[in-house]
């Protein structure tokens, strides 16, 4: 499905970095079979999203097949959240439907009921290795929320905070689907080693049936 911005991008490199983040995930899905095999309608969670800038991506590249599609996106920060409910935001009884709250993850998910489930949760740079405990409850709260077949899919700026979290996910009981170094990824001047969404992993929960995903 096709969702365009509402208002442009603020910076000119962004459109490219959205380009390369599209590229870089479908590359990753590709290795997931059945990875778009999505019902009628598509769910998604963009957690800690910030701006929400890739919501776009996440409409092309996940709610592709679905007739319907919901985008929730939550971060603790209200300016950023301001400006993606004005870039993204959707009219009413609309097939798409976006909506961004400013509240904390933690605290987003356990107010959710338990039968509440995502097709995809997303998490673009995710910030595990800054505050273990708090991301490692969102991790735990995103995984209970997703869909037996749902994607929890991460991006990170650097090697070992990708590392730490792709361990405190298995830790969770997360099963590693797929795994992408991304080669396009755009460096940052100021911070040696990192670089925008350099790596991508997706996880599912355990089947039901404990034989792994
Ligand atoms: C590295 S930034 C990534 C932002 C965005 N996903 C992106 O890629 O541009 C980490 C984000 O986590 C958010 N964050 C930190 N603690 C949070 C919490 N308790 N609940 C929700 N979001 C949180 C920050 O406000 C920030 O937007």
């Amino acid at each position: 499905m096709a969702l365009n911005p509402n208002i442009p991008f603020h910076s000119t490199g962004l459109p490219e970095d959205m380009a390369v983040l599209k590229r870089a995930l479908e590359t990753t899905l590709a290795k997931i079979p059945g990875a778009h095999g999505a019902g009628a309608e598509q769910r998604i969670l963009n957690l800690a999203c910030g701006r929400a800038d890739e919501t776009g991506v996440l409409a092309d590249v996940f709610g592709r097949e679905g007739e319907r599609l919901e985008i929730v996106g939550a971060d603790i920060r209200s300016a950023e959240i301001e400006e993606a409910n004005l870039r993204w935001g959707t009219a009413k009884g609309n097939d798409m439907h976006t909506r961004f709250h400013v509240e904390d993850g933690k605290r987003f998910l356990a107010s959710m009921s338990s039968s509440e489930r995502f097709d995809l949760t997303f998490m673009r740079h995710q910030n595990f290795w800054n505050n273990p405990v708090l991301w490692a409850q969102m991790f735990e709260g995103a995984l209970r929320q997703l869909s037996d077949d749902g994607l929890f899919v991460i991006t990170s700026y650097f090697d070992v905070e990708h590392e730490l979290a792709c361990r405190k996910l298995t830790d969770l009981g997360a099963v590693k689907v797929a795994e992408h170094r991304n080669p396009h990824s755009r460096k940052l001047s100021d911070a040696p080693g990192k670089s925008v969404d350099r790596h991508i992993a997706v996880f599912q929960r355990p089947s039901p049936s404990g034989a792994g995903a």
